[in-house]
């Protein structure tokens, strides 16, 4: 309005009266504190709720069928598609995570994950190898963080291409630190042959762990965090199949009545654990999400949502829930001296459960539909205001 004494320059005290007007209704506005964060990147730590290939390129690639519905190709994810933390990325307009492991074709300007599939909150002795988890346990997911947040300001530096695939400096206090981790810690004791109660009594400890770990990416600038609870364990074949379940301890949903309750005990003390973490740590946004309520509830009423047999695995063998820990998704089995190759069913897109512990792209999209708007949320804040400590 001041530029080269335009007509417009006779106003100032018009400009000044309604700027005021502006700033005093956003004060006394309460939608002043509901405004959304423009998120410029997302870190994600987690397991294969969230792993956008961080194990596949470490490890052992994922195989066909994986993201045959939306890659047409394996993408490094243990689904048909994508995950819940795809879909959010999408919805805050910012691209597909790179998993911070992958060395090939990794863009990190608008965040990485360092997520990984079989990863648990703190370290568990049988590895990969011994068909046990992922030794990027929580902290060493946070060690990796770390490294990222320095090296990629200095690679940065560089200019050109390194420029264009790093983050800028202010995106790591700005961005939206996003948290799916615990099933395995609960899977590891069940495998473990620990018993139900043993399992449950490591939990405070298991719940200790991770708010350490957040305390830890607090202290490197993160903000604003969103903490999935974990799901509903106990209605995954792979635990269905492989524990010893009797018929009175199935629920009315056809899930593991006690193995789910482990589940809600850590969500309990994860809730807590989170209530502590705002008094400890006054400058930062907490949102919990109550993921295992949605993927219950998905479950329980599948007909309703229009999926079918929500408890039978979609890419699979075998039995009851077309699930068997020796012919996973995609390998190739020799039955009756014939082989056979462990494939999809006929419609992923009205199954919940893909390979009998992760879940199809169409319940994943189900899922982030759920918790998008807050309404699962503590705080109750749509994804995109996450940055602010309470709703209005
Ligand atoms: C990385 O992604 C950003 C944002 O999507 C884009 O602007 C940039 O060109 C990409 N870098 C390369 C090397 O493709
Ligand atoms: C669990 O117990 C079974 C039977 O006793 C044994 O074969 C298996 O190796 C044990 N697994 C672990 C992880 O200790
Ligand atoms: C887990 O431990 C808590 C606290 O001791 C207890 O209230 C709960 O009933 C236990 N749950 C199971 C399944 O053992
Ligand atoms: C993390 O877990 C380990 C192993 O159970 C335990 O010894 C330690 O006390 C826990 N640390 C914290 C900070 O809770
Ligand atoms: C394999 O052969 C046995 C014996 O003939 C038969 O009972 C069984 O149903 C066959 N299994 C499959 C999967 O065809």
């Amino acid at each position: 309005m001041f530029i080269m004494g335009s007509p417009a320059s006779t106003e100032p005290s018009l400009s000044l009266f309604f700027s005021t007007l502006i700033i005093l209704a956003l004060i006394l506005n309460p939608a002043f504190a509901s405004r959304d964060c423009n998120f410029p990147a997302i870190f994600n730590f987690g397991d294969s709720n969230s792993d956008t290939g961080g194990l596949s390129a470490s490890y052992y690639p994922t195989q066909p069928p994986n993201g045959e519905t939306f890659f047409h190709m394996p993408a490094g994810r243990y689904s048909d598609g994508r995950l819940t933390i795809d879909f959010m990325a999408q919805s805050l307009g910012l691209p597909y995570l790179s998993a911070y492991l992958n060395s090939l074709e990794s863009n990190f300007t608008h965040g990485a994950n360092f997520a990984t599939a079989a990863s648990p909150i703190r370290p568990v002795k049988r590895g990969l190898s011994e068909g046990g988890f992922s030794p990027f346990y929580l902290l060493v997911q946070y060690w990796q963080f770390m490294q990222f947040k320095s090296r990629s300001q200095l690679i940065k530096k560089r200019g050109g291409v390194f420029a264009s695939l790093m983050p800028k400096e202010e995106y790591f206090s700005q961005a939206l630190y996003t948290f799916d981790i615990g099933q395995n810690d609960l899977g590891a004791g069940f495998f473990g042959n620990q018993s139900v109660q043993e399992v449950n009594a490591s939990v405070p400890d298991i719940v200790s762990n991770f708010s350490r770990d957040v305390k830890l990416i607090y202290d490197l600038g993160a903000r604003s965090f969103w903490i999935h609870n974990t799901g509903p364990i106990g209605c995954l074949p792979y635990i269905l199949v492989n524990m010893p379940i009797t018929a009175s301890q199935i629920d009315k949903a056809g899930c593991a009545a006690p193995y789910n309750d482990v589940a809600q005990y850590f969500n309990k003390k994860l809730k807590e654990a989170v209530v502590q973490l705002r008094k400890d740590l006054p400058l930062a946004a907490f949102t919990y999400v109550d993921v295992y309520s949605v993927k219950y509830l998905l479950i329980s009423q599948a007909e309703k949502y229009g999926f079918e047999h929500p408890l039978v695995a979609c890419c699979g063998y075998g039995g009851k829930y077309n699930y068997s820990p020796t012919a996973g998704c995609g390998d190739t089995i020799t039955v009756n001296g014939t082989r056979l190759f462990v494939g999809s069913c006929k419609r992923p897109s009205v199954r919940v459960i893909w390979d009998g512990i992760h879940y199809t792209e169409a319940a994943n999209r189900w899922v982030f539909d759920r918790i998008v708007d807050g309404k699962y949320s503590d705080p109750p804040l749509p994804l995109r205001m996450a940055c602010h400590k309470k709703a209005m």
